[in-house]
């Protein structure tokens, strides 16, 4: 089986889709000035590039935060950074979400707590030219951006309709366009292609993106969004897992075409915060501004396969989803 939606997606392509996605690209995120003070932000990756402006600034607005991160060191630095500097609590847990039991300690944690998350921001992210196998033996960057999300996201459904409202924001990509064919559901783990680090992360992508299908429909009728963004093309520190020819790429050649990750902090500040966003669900923005992903991103049928395929890979249909 290749890319058996193939002819389905491609009459489903639209040109004004791809031009509205390249006028978007050029324009600055909606700004939000409400403050957020004694509301809970839980961000992952808040250590670096996009996740860290964006915890700066729910911080530097009056919000606690949660951050989930990865490096212990960089966690600590963070958190007496960002109390030292604004009034407000930056607490973290450190989870490697490239491991499934990290992962799931995290879930559970956040589904028992007492406390209201009022925006969950699914940021952490990596980009590999090479395949790399977690210690459970799954490809990396699906792990990373898809299943993470996933089984957090899956954790949550009760707690999150439990409360007044919330909003779950999934730092996705233009660049899921790279799948532009989608998912080869009977290879997600690129065991039996060429890997390509474009197309891996378009796939991974495009996996967020459909599961955000789904989870709507969970939230329905509940005060809970969840909803998709493009952070623009920033300058981070997104890449240095790869050798020295990505590297000297990066440096002499995308970073120069690159923004400030200030603008997707702003944006993701916007879609967590403004009054606009109250009763916006399932979609997906470039920055803030609200545009169509392409064909297989929306395909109900794959969402719904990906999504029993995403509770075996990530143990949910085992025991540990009812702890
Ligand atoms: N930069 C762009 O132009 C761009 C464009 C579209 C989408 N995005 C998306 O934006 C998000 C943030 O990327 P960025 O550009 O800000 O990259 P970045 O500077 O590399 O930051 C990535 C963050 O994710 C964390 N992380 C990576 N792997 C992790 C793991 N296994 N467990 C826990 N945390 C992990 C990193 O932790 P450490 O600090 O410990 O490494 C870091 O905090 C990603 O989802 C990326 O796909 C970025």
């Amino acid at each position: 089986m290749k890319n058996k939606k193939f002819w389905k997606y491609f009459k489903e392509y639209e040109w004004s889709n791809i031009f509205a996605m390249i006028r978007n690209n050029r324009l600055d995120p909606k700004i939000c000035n409400d403050d957020f003070k004694n509301k809970l932000v839980v961000i992952t990756g808040a250590t670096s590039g996009i996740g860290y402006l964006t915890a700066r600034k729910y911080a530097s607005m009056g919000a606690d935060l949660l951050c989930v991160n990865r490096s212990q060191e960089k966690s600590d630095a963070l958190k007496d950074e960002i109390e030292g500097e604004f009034n407000v609590k930056c607490d973290y847990r450190i989870a490697d979400l490239s491991k499934l039991d990290d992962v799931h300690k995290v879930g559970q944690e956040l589904s028992h707590t007492n406390f209201t998350i009022d925006v969950l921001i699914h940021n952490a992210g990596v980009y590999l030219t090479k395949r790399e196998s977690t210690t459970d033996g799954l490809e990396k960057v699906f792990m990373v951006h898809h299943l993470s999300s996933f089984i957090i996201n899956y954790y949550l459904v009760e707690k999150l309709k439990a409360q007044d409202k919330a909003r779950i924001i999934v730092v996705s990509s233009e660049g899921h366009r790279f799948a532009a064919w989608g998912l080869r559901m009977d290879d997600l783990m690129w065991e039996k292609r060429r890997y390509s680090g474009l197309k891996s992360y378009g796939s991974a992508k495009t996996a967020q993106l459909l599961s955000i299908l789904i989870f709507d429909q969970l939230f329905n009728g509940s005060g809970v969004t969840i909803n998709a963004m493009h952070p623009g093309a920033v300058k981070t520190e997104t890449g240095r897992e790869n050798g020295a020819g990505y590297q000297w790429f990066k440096k002499h050649v995308i970073d120069r075409a690159l923004r400030s990750p200030e603008i997707s902090a702003e944006a993701l500040y916007y879609l967590g915060v403004s009054d606009e966003m109250d009763e916006v669900s399932g979609k997906f923005f470039n920055l803030t501004a609200m545009e169509e992903p392409a064909p297989p991103a929306l395909d109900m049928e794959t969402a719904r396969e990906l999504w029993q395929i995403s509770l075996d890979l990530g143990r949910l249909n085992t025991q540990t989803e009812k702890e």
